[in-house]
């Protein structure tokens, strides 16, 4: 994602503190999200008004090991680090997601996700997100391809 696109959807939630429908106004945005790449402008309307915008502040934490998770995040802007109970912390930058883990087999968060300055995130609910996960095959390729490539930086760090 640029940061072009990461300093414009932090522009354009200025002001706004909490959670905040995120609407048209946002698909040029998710459309930078390389999780969204392949999908229609039809479907970024879609994931635009089932989303909404979160911040937080710098150190906070923003998902908690062993909690249930109900929430899938993407990165808009600002930077976080994913602490696992084993292996390296995983810098997490604007344009990636997490939350996913806990929504596809209904278990506990498996690490912390801190912010480390301010972050701006976009929120999908649980049901939200698994009717998307389903009728849009690029966006379950997409999360597959991620989820394979951190199982495989987990195991070369452990
Ligand atoms: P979830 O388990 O719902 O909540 C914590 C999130 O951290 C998890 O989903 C993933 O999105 C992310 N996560 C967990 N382990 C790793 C890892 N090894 N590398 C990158 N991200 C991870």
């Amino acid at each position: 994602m640029s940061q072009l696109a990461a300093g414009a959807a932090a522009r354009a939630a200025v002001g706004k503190p909490g959670r905040n429908r995120m609407g048209r106004d946002w698909i040029p945005v998710l459309a930078e999200v390389p999780l969204f790449t392949n999908l229609s402008r039809r479907h970024l309307k879609r994931v635009s008004s089932l989303a909404r915008t979160r911040r937080f502040h710098s150190g906070s934490s923003i998902v908690r090991r062993g909690d249930p998770g109900s929430t899938f995040y993407v990165l808009l802007d600002g930077t976080a680090r994913v602490v696992t109970p084993k292996g390296r912390p995983h810098r997490l930058k604007a344009g990636d997601f997490f939350g996913e883990m806990a929504l596809f087999d209904d278990s506990p968060r498996s690490a912390d996700v801190l912010a480390e300055d301010e972050v701006l995130t976009m929120t999908i609910n649980c049901s939200a997100f698994r009717k998307l996960v389903r009728s849009e095959p690029a966006l379950a390729v997409e999360l597959l391809r991620t989820l394979a490539a951190r199982l495989r930086a987990a195991e070369k760090s452990s």
